[in-house]
């Protein structure tokens, strides 16, 4: 394995060590593509660069930030990662969910992750949103695979149910109080970087995706692992592969993220509000 018990431990003692005095957060949430400036809304915050938190891998996308921002958003603690990295830059798996881990040992309960996603479901638009109901992996690496440390969980566990079905009932509350549509469906995993092709779209939706991505899916998998409940939101930053007579491309995928994200912070803060007491 690439980390040891130690290494974990020493990011999560260095990260303690730059927290406010008291500050406990049950709750985190990773940022997706050009969804990364969400942690600016939090109050006295603290900010730590990916580079100097000790053994943290450094993310490579320019759109991602590469910040951890510990801070209060309605008087709630919580640790927000703006920038995360994915099994396309080249990471193994174990870097993939590294962030997740420490931030179990961190005594974080409940993790939202957030990416941007082509939508396959006919009926969505893109800017909207979608809850992830479940999640199809297609590919065989995990980040489960190998001899892990028993801190981060059994080696076989459910994935029944990935989603949390509690933490989703408040996001769709947290969505239908701020006036915003959110969506429910299935996130199938492609692991990238290409987009996908046409063909591909046509057998996702086959097997009942609803949304592609090239993220999320890596961290569901460690923090159910390690007994976190999970929440998944995918920003439709396009329509998938074939679906409209147009190629795709990374700039509509930013600039989408870029004309959503304030509709975005605010439903960030209204499902956090109503996972408070979830
Ligand atoms: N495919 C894969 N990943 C993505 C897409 C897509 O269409 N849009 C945003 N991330």
């Amino acid at each position: 394995m690439l980390y040891r018990l130690e290494d974990y431990r020493e990011t999560a003692a260095y990260i303690k060590a730059q927290l406010a005095e008291g500050f406990l957060a049950d709750t985190a949430i990773i940022l997706g593509s050009g969804l990364g400036n969400f942690a600016d809304c939090l109050l006295n915050a603290r900010l730590l660069s990916y580079r100097d938190i000790p053994h943290f891998p450094v993310t490579t996308v320019t759109s991602h930030k590469g910040t951890w921002v510990c801070g209060y958003l309605d008087g709630q603690p919580v640790h927000c990662l703006s920038g995360r990295f994915h099994y396309y830059e080249g990471y193994r798996m174990e870097e993939v969910v590294y962030a997740v881990r420490v931030l179990s040992l961190l005594g974080v309960k409940k993790l939202i992750l957030t990416n941007a996603a082509g939508a396959i479901n006919a009926a969505f638009r893109v800017g909207e949103f979608m809850l992830l109901t479940d999640y199809l992996k297609l590919f065989d690496d995990s980040p489960a695979r190998g001899q892990l440390p028993p801190e981060f969980g059994p080696r076989f566990f459910d994935m029944t149910c990935p989603y949390d079905r509690s933490l989703r009932k408040a996001a769709k509350k947290g969505a239908a109080a701020a006036g915003i549509t959110l969506h429910e469906g299935v996130y199938a995993f492609m692991s990238g970087p290409q987009f996908e092709t046409a063909a591909e779209i046509r057998m996702l939706r086959s097997l009942g995706a609803d949304a592609v991505g090239m993220s999320t899916v890596p961290e569901t998998i460690a923090a159910v692992q390690c007994g976190m409940r999970v929440m998944g939101i995918s920003l439709l930053s396009n329509m998938a592969a074939g679906i409209l007579d147009a190629p795709l491309s990374d700039d509509e995928v930013v600039s989408v993220g870029e004309r959503s994200a304030e509709c975005f912070t605010r439903l960030l803060k209204e499902i956090l509000t109503k996972i408070a007491g979830v």
